[in-house]
């Protein structure tokens, strides 16, 4: 076999077997293709797609390049979730303690935050002691225990698309639906769960910028999901504003743990317990969406996923009077009022714009390794629809320098202010 026959054939919109496709990414892996045909390839991919068959045997292909957690020795369906990256997203820290009080094994690794989105990891290491690193079989003693754990990767998981996607990043072909399912799916199937709750995000913050490009992204990873046998949903959800109201680690974690104290924003709530819920169905517990939305806050209601979250934080080394009293989380030195210059109805946030405010304030990366301040962040006061006067307060930054003019502006310019009220939904469509 050689790789430029792959690369021609892939060109000339023919469908690749298992064998061409398994042949290029060891080969790619192990060195003995080089980068640039890897770059043709990743080109013909780009503007020839590829057949559900052919992303499943590329995810696969991709997942047998590393490490597979084996999850065998943990009792019952293990449950996972993924989020395809947004402003706000702070769903695991409520969905995990959520579906684990019910009982399910709620088995997640995590990453940290590159760019505008945050990371679940840099969350979870603004309680004071939470450790992410563990070993694969503390990792299952845990779950099997309490029901519950949220770590960094252990083992090296799918190395393939770390050499792809680093080759993607500067070849002009991260944009492309096979190669961002296949990239997504073989690290969430290396993790090991039985059922995936996926969440693709559409929008001006978001991967995808429409329904219809989401649409396809998520009905493939539901498909290839189903192909290695796991139990799949995607929601398509709405980032066409930050997600809740609190971006930046600290003031995000007090945002999870008002939520599962029943006074969390509406949107994310309503984001949570409605991923919570497929979780709650794929497990069995309950045979419908309406019925295990109900179960999950009566969760909320007799704060059991309040007492989980603190489980899994004393579970990982962290303080956990921190979650029944997160006024000791510490403060920014600075909080600093955005006022609106206009009147009228919010109708649009920006969130990768709010992401980088935040991001420049110190509460996320622009590089690999920068070290990140848990204190500093944005809160919004304003959501889309809300009505505002000028001088109103739409948000406040926590910072710890005094001179944030350049996130005032970022944050200024990413509410868009319309005369009247515009129709917006959270949830825009289930993929099953
Ligand atoms: N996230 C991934 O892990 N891979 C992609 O290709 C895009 C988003």
């Amino acid at each position: 076999m050689r790789a430029v026959d792959i690369i021609i054939k892939k060109r000339d919109g023919l469908e690749l077997t298992k064998e061409e496709i398994d042949f290029f990414i060891q080969g790619f892996t192990e060195g003995t293709i080089e980068t640039y045909q890897a770059s043709a390839l990743t080109m013909a991919i780009y503007f020839r797609g590829m057949t559900d068959k052919e992303a499943t045997y590329l995810t696969e292909s991709i997942l047998h390049s590393g490490d597979i957690l084996d999850l065998s020795a943990i009792h019952g369906i293990k449950v996972d979730k993924h989020s395809t990256g947004g402003v706000g997203d702070k769903t695991s820290l409520v969905v995990g303690p959520l579906v684990a009080s019910l009982g399910i094994k709620f088995a997640k690794m995590s990453g940290r935050g590159l760019g505008h989105t945050g990371g679940t990891l840099d969350k979870l290491e603004a309680i004071p002691g939470y450790n992410i690193s563990m070993e694969e079989q503390k990792f299952i003693e845990q779950v099997n225990e309490i029901g519950i754990a949220l770590v960094g990767q252990t083992g090296e998981l799918a190395p393939a698309d770390k050499k792809l996607y680093a080759l993607r990043d500067v070849t002009g072909t991260v944009e492309s639906i096979p190669l961002i399912a296949s990239s997504i799916m073989s690290k969430k199937l290396a993790s090991g769960a039985d059922a995936i709750c996926l969440d693709v995000k559409v929008g001006s913050g978001a991967f995808m910028k429409n329904v219809e490009d989401a649409t396809k992204l998520a009905t493939l990873m539901v498909n290839i999901g189903k192909n290695c046998g796991r139990k799949m949903t995607a929601i398509l959800t709405n980032m066409d504003e930050p997600l809740g109201l609190a971006v930046g680690n600290s003031l995000e974690v007090i945002e999870a743990i008002q939520t599962l104290n029943g006074k969390g924003p509406k949107d994310f709530e309503e984001l949570c317990l409605e991923v919570a819920a497929h979780l709650v169905l794929a497990a069995g517990l309950e045979q419908n969406i309406e019925a295990a939305k109900k179960r999950l806050k009566q969760q909320i209601d007799n704060k059991e996923g309040l007492n989980y979250l603190a489980k899994l934080v004393a579970a990982q080394g962290g303080d956990a009077s921190y979650i029944y009293n997160p006024d000791q989380f510490p403060n920014a030195k600075y909080v600093l009022d955005v006022l609106s210059d206009k009147a009228g109805y919010i109708s649009h946030i920006d969130a990768l714009a709010i992401g980088n405010a935040a991001m420049i304030l110190g509460a996320g990366r622009s590089k690999i390794g920068d070290t990140i301040d848990h204190s500093v962040g944005i809160v919004l006061e304003k959501k889309v629809n809300d009505k505002i006067g000028k001088g109103d307060v739409l948000a406040k930054i926590y910072s710890n320098f005094e001179n944030v003019s350049d996130s005032i502006k970022l944050v200024l310019d990413a509410f868009a202010v319309a005369k009247n009220p515009v129709e917006s939904k959270l949830i825009l469509k289930i993929v099953k």
